[in-house]
């Protein structure tokens, strides 16, 4: 089982869009994929559809030790999603439990085995509630948007991983996804050449590119495969499922895709 945290502190990435659209496109791909809204703005929970309002889902997990199966709900073929729940905020505030209670998700996953895929869509910030999502990930993928700032927040966060991640010993994979793509701006370009000469080999190949779909669908409570099935955004996502299956990185990617940049 492959768990994903899709992680970034940086507020306004594309986390969520990315966690709404890859869970859909993956779960296409006949992959059986859980989502867990890990953002007490519940905005996955509202994207997929589902009023957070009186809900009950990854607050209870995390703060009531209850299962992911008794929370979820089944909200396309093969894919169930776990909301946030009203209360998931307070677990920034349990100072009971020492160390362990950064290992709350990690062990409600361990009881969970009919998953292919956990996608896991993280808060904008660095408390014990992206502490969990790190500690259960056995795969990082960090959405970063192509403008400058972007790269800074980028190292910090590169930072405090590797250090929690030497001081846990434990290692888990990273990718990188472009999101927010301007092909026709130099700085686009320049951002997604800097990350791929930066981090070599960790670059999924396909960008997303910046559409005004993708702003609009969650406001329908849909994914872009339900929204605009036909769409190049649509086209972007699902090639991103495919790099992320496969593991290819934009030197592998065909050069051809881009070759119209410039
Ligand atoms: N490729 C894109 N094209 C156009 N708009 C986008 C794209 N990706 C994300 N957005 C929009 O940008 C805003 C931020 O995206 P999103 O909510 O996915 O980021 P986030 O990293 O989850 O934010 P937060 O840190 O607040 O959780 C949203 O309004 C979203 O609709
Ligand atoms: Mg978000």
């Amino acid at each position: 089982m492959r768990i994903i945290a899709v992680i970034n502190q940086k507020g306004g990435v594309g986390k969520t869009t990315t966690t709404l659209n890859l869970a859909h496109a993956l779960s296409l791909m006949d992959k059986h994929v859980i989502a867990l809204d890990m953002d007490p703005q519940g905005h996955l929970t509202s994207g997929f559809g589902i009023q957070q309002n009186g809900l009950h889902g990854m607050d209870e997990v995390l703060l009531e030790n209850k299962s992911l199966s008794s929370l979820g709900f089944k909200v396309r073929p093969n894919l169930s999603l776990v909301p946030a729940g009203e209360r998931l905020g307070e677990l920034e505030f349990v100072n009971r439990g020492g160390l362990d209670k950064g290992y709350r998700l990690r062990d409600a996953i361990a009881n969970e085995t009919a998953a292919d895929i956990v996608l896991v869509d993280c808060p904008p910030s660095s408390g014990l509630l992206t502490m969990n999502c790190l500690l259960a990930a056995t795969e990082l993928l960090i959405p970063v948007s192509s403008d400058f700032l972007a790269l800074h927040g980028l190292s910090r966060l590169i930072r405090i991983v590797n250090d929690v991640e030497t001081r846990l010993q434990k290692k888990s994979k990273k990718w990188i996804a472009v999101t927010r793509f301007q092909r026709k701006r130099l700085l686009s370009r320049q951002v997604r050449d800097k990350l791929i000469t930066v981090f070599p080999g960790r670059v999924l190949a396909t960008p997303i590119n910046e559409a005004v779909v993708l702003a609009e669908s969650p406001g329908h409570g849909q994914t872009i495969f339900d929204y605009k099935n036909t769409c190049q955004s649509a086209v972007d996502y699902k090639q991103l499922a495919e790099d992320l299956l496969v593991g290819r990185t934009c030197k592998e990617a065909d050069s051809e895709r881009l070759a119209d940049v410039g």
